[in-house]
């Protein structure tokens, strides 16, 4: 089965096609990341009004000439205008081309990228979803079935990577750029920069990322050295790897799943697919860990039309809606 993927849930504008959820026929991902980079962050009406143009050019693109059986959309979380434009297109093109819609949470979708890579997870599987609004660890019994374990009690791990990028003014957008600045500090020169690791030693499965931007925020001021922020940068990411690791492990301690799947755009982070290797190799040897390839990390269509096919779910399309504030809870 060929199912068609549209994805605009924030500042990208994406379609896919992908067969059997497993194979991808095309994956094509129009960002307006250039326009958001001069005003510092995603305005998010200019966001909308960019996807509004280019979303019959991308899904054009993506549909060459492949015959397709289905259509699968993002319908939230998200940015309401941008997920406007994906939704309102697809229920369009449902209805003109006479093809079932699927509607697909965005956080499930992340999580279907583990799919599209040759491999195929056993469940029971635990999820580690870290992306830009969500950090949270869930237990996925069987496709569909979805159990949440805990998640952040403020900012998500990617937002806490944005705003203290933002700070250092960095370039947009902020994760990758905290990323090479680590890169570019060599640990051998540290000069004792260390940030707290929240929530680490508490029993739960809760994160709390807040904290750790206003210590960045405090050292950052205390230092007043510009040469020092690939430090800063480096202690940053040291500390929201070792927490997600930690509690990940915590989390496999007490499900035993077979499978371990990360997913969400911090999952590109390479400091964070390390660790997370590390500890499934020295702790959970008989555990499988499954990483997407990090050009499916980040938002694309790929995995909505992945999730479809796993989770196929007709709805009429005069009853598909966005919903920004949609959950896995
Ligand atoms: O999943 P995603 O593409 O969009 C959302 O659904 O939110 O995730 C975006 C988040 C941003 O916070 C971004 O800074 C972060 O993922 N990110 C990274 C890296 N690549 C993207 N954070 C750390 N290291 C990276 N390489
Ligand atoms: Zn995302």
């Amino acid at each position: 089965m060929n199912i068609l993927g549209i994805e605009t849930s924030c500042d990208e504008t994406a379609a896919a096609v992908v067969v059997d959820g497993t194979k991808l026929l095309t994956n094509v991902v129009a960002s307006s990341q250039e326009m958001h980079a001069k005003f510092g962050g995603i305005i998010p009406e200019k966001a909308a009004r960019e996807q509004l143009k280019s979303i019959i050019p991308v899904i054009t693109e993506a549909m060459g000439n492949h015959q397709i059986d289905a259509l699968a959309v993002t319908y939230g979380p998200g940015l309401i205008g941008s997920l406007l434009v994906g939704v309102e297109t697809a229920k369009a093109l449902a209805f003109a081309w006479n093809k079932p819609l699927i509607p697909v949470n965005h956080l499930i979708g992340h999580i279907y990228a583990n799919w599209l890579d040759g491999k195929t997870p056993q469940f029971p599987a635990l999820v580690l979803l870290v992306s830009g609004g969500h950090t949270e660890l869930i237990l996925m019994a069987n496709h569909g079935k979805f159990k949440y374990l805990g998640g952040t009690r403020d900012d998500a791990a990617g937002e806490c990577f944005d705003k203290c990028g933002r700070l250092l003014n960095l370039p947009y957008p902020y994760g990758p750029y905290i990323e090479k600045l680590s890169e570019e500090f060599d640990p051998q020169n540290k000069l004792g920069i260390s940030f707290p690791r929240p929530m680490l030693n508490d029993k739960n499965l809760e994160f709390s990322f807040s904290g750790l931007k206003t210590a960045f925020l405090n050292e950052y001021t205390k230092i007043n050295d510009k040469t020092r922020e690939n430090e800063l940068a480096y202690a940053l990411q040291e500390a929201v790897t070792d927490v997600l690791t930690e509690k990940t492990a915590r989390a496999i301690l007490k499900y035993r799943p077979v499978s371990l799947l990360v997913a969400g755009g911090v999952s590109a982070n390479k400091k964070l697919r390390e660790k997370l290797n590390a500890m499934v190799q020295s702790r959970f040897p008989n555990l499988r860990l499954f990483i997407p390839p990090i050009s499916l990390c980040t938002d694309n269509a790929s995995y909505i039309a992945s999730a479809a096919f796993f989770n196929y779910h007709e709805v009429p399309w005069e009853k598909v809606n966005a919903d920004p504030s949609l959950q896995i809870r």
